[in-house]
């Protein structure tokens, strides 16, 4: 089983989305077995987003992550982080399709709503740099036979 971390950014939050964000990736089937509030300082946002120094849009993006809370999670299932990406929908909102969490959600690149690791090996550094081990749970769910072939 693989394991991705989504993080509902700060326009999320402030705009009432976290239910809905987290809904639409829980009721695919994706098990959660992580999630907390936080609010990324300024280190971590550039460790979180350290491949993106140098560009443009990174004090943008460090002053926008840091801006607000972040509700930050660790979705469990197969393919978790494909299935992730293609729920979250295109980086840019306007290109996203609808019925993706960024096309439903969201207008501006800058403000796109969610982040989700883009490959399992960034899904682990990025599970890794936002949670202990011990915040990591295991377990099964009654309906995971309903969901899992
Ligand atoms: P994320 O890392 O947040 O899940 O987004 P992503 O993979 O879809 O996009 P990525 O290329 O990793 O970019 C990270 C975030 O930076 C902002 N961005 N702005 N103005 C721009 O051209 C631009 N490009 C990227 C977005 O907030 C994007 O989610
Ligand atoms: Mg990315």
């Amino acid at each position: 089983m693989e394991r991705t971390l989504v993080i509902v950014k700060p326009d999320g939050v402030q705009r009432g989305l976290i239910g809905p964000v987290v809904s639409k990736l829980e009721s695919r089937g994706l098990k959660i077995v992580a999630m907390k509030m936080i609010r990324i300082d300024r280190d971590l946002a550039e460790r979180h987003y350290g491949i993106h120094r140098g560009k443009a849009f990174f004090e943008p993006l460090v002053a926008y992550i840091t801006s607000s809370p972040v509700v930050v999670a660790v979705f469990e299932g197969n393919n978790a982080v494909q299935v992730v990406r293609n729920t979250m929908g295109a980086t840019n909102p306007a290109d996203a399709a609808p019925g993706t969490i960024r096309g439903d959600y969201a207008l501006e690149i800058g403000r796109n709503i969610i982040h989700g690791s883009d490959s399992t090996e960034n899904a682990q550094k990025e599970v890794d740099l936002f949670f202990q081990a011990d915040e990591l749970m295991s377990y099964e769910r009654a309906v995971d036979p309903w969901v899992f072939e």
